[in-house]
Order: C-alpha cells, then structure tokens, then sequence
C-alpha cells in the first residue's frame, strides 16, 4: 500500500550548518508516530522541512511523498491544499477574532480538501470546550485551549497528514493525555500523525511508533512497544527504574 507520508533524504542547513539529515521515514496511512529527541535537536526544523517551510533562510533538500506522490517543487501553500497540514509551535489563531470566527473563516481550497474538512460542528465535537467558549476571542484563550483551537483551524482544511509540533507545550499533566488521546482519536479515524512531543512518557502512551532524534539525526526507531525498552529512550527519558528490594534485602 502507498504510504501517506514518505520522506527520504531530507537535509536541512542554515548557513551551511546542517541542521537536519533523515535518511528514511515512512508513515502508512492511519498510523500515529512520534518524534521525540532533547531541545535543540532538530525536531521543528525536521517537521518545518517536511512541509517545505523554515523559520530562517534554510536549504531544503531531499524528497517528500503525499500518497505516493512526489511534492519536490510544490510550495507550501499548494502541500496545504493536498492535505500536508503543519501545526507549528506557538500560536496559529487569530488572536482578535472569536473561537468560532477562527474556525469558520478557515476554510479549504479545492474540492477534494473540501470533502475531507470538518465542519464546525464536527471540530466542536472533537473540543467541547471550543464550543463553550465559541464566542470569546481567541485571544482570551488558556494554553491547551488555543492547542486545541489551531488543531482544529487545521482539521476544517482537510488534512491528509497533520504534522503536530508539540501541541502539548505548556498543559498540564492532566490536559496533555486528554490531548493526545483526542489526536488518536483522529488518527483511529483515518487521519495520519507525526507528533512532536516533548513528553516522552505521554507520547508512548498515544503513539504506534517513535523516532528519537539527537543532532538533527534518527538514532532510534521502531514500534512503540520495542522502543519502551530501548536503552536511549529510557535513559534519557524514562528514567532507570530500580526496584526498592534491588539487593535483595528483606526489611
Ligand atoms: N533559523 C535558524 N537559523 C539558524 N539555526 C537555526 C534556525 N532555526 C533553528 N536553528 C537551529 O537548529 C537546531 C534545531 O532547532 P529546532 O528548533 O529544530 O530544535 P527542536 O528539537 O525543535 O527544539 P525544541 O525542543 O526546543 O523545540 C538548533 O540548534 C537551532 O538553534
Ligand atoms: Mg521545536
């Protein structure tokens, strides 16, 4: 089966400096998988790159494939209008305008992303808190509700992939599981995910496969079950866990 993303090759340099270089990345449709890796390690870059995108003046090569085809060329806005859909770190609403006038007056382009946008009503499915609070003004939003605003604002564009950079940032411990099990919700839906997260411990809760990235490279990946034991994962992120009664001692 043709795989929803297929990313091979990607490089990433700013000034000659390379930021990024992943080999191989293969999503198939309907699957959630993470990155996770330290600050600094190149997980933004990497998903900015994926969509053709950079914060500075970066060079961008390598390949990307949307179903099967081959978006090299293809500027960020028409990858949007196939379904390539980022939601980057930090705000993407409209801080002035109301919850429902962000949602309404993002709307898609083309026939084909039309018939995978949600509704309005649908993203209030979704976020019931978005609906409580339609008519407040983005602006007055909590952290994890303008998340959630700016995944929604992407689902009425009808994605076919949704690249996530870190939606989590800032909730609380609570919040970030609700979160995440809401993007698997859509992801058991049909839609494909590649999740930033810093939460390691959450994303392995929600994911069908992780990718840890240290200095712009992938050094592990494999499905999430195989990668709960991987020594780098657990080091860095779990933390080794060692049984009170260790040494054998009995109190
Ligand atoms: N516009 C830019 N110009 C030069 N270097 C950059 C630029 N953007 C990012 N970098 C560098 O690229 C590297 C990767 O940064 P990136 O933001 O991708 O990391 P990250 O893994 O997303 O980190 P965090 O967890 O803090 O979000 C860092 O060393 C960063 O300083
Ligand atoms: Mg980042």
């Amino acid at each position: 089966m043709t795989a929803a993303l297929e990313v091979q090759s990607l490089s990433v340099t700013y000034g000659g400096d390379p930021a990024v270089s992943v080999d191989h990345l293969v999503l198939p449709r309907g699957v959630l998988a993470g990155v996770v890796g330290a600050n600094g390690a190149g997980k933004s870059t990497f998903v900015n790159g994926v969509l053709g995108w950079s914060r500075g003046p970066a060079r961008v090569s390598g390949t990307v494939r949307l179903d099967g085809a081959d978006l090299s060329g293809i500027p960020v806005h028409e990858r949007v209008r196939r379904g390539l859909l980022l939601v980057p770190e930090g705000l993407a609403v409209f801080g002035t305008m109301s919850v429902e006038e962000n949602l309404k007056s993002t709307r898609p382009h083309g026939v084909e992303a039309q018939a995978r946008a949600f509704t309005v009503d649908r993203v209030f499915d979704l976020f019931p808190r978005l609906a409580e609070r339609r008519r407040n003004l983005a602006a007055s939003l909590s952290g994890g509700e303008r998340q959630m605003l700016a995944i929604g604002r992407s689902l009425r564009l009808g994605p076919r992939v949704m690249l996530l950079d870190e939606p989590s940032i800032g909730l609380a411990p609570r919040l970030v599981l609700t979160l995440l099990l809401t993007i698997r919700q859509l992801v058991d839906e049909g839609l494909t995910v590649l999740l930033v997260e810093q939460n390691v411990r959450a994303a392995m809760e929600v994911v069908d496969h992780l990718y840890l990235l240290e200095r712009g490279r992938v050094i592990a990946d494999g499905p999430v079950a195989a990668m709960r034991d991987d020594p780098r994962i657990v080091e860095a992120y779990l933390g080794s866990v060692r049984p009170d009664n260790a040494s054998g001692a009995v109190a």
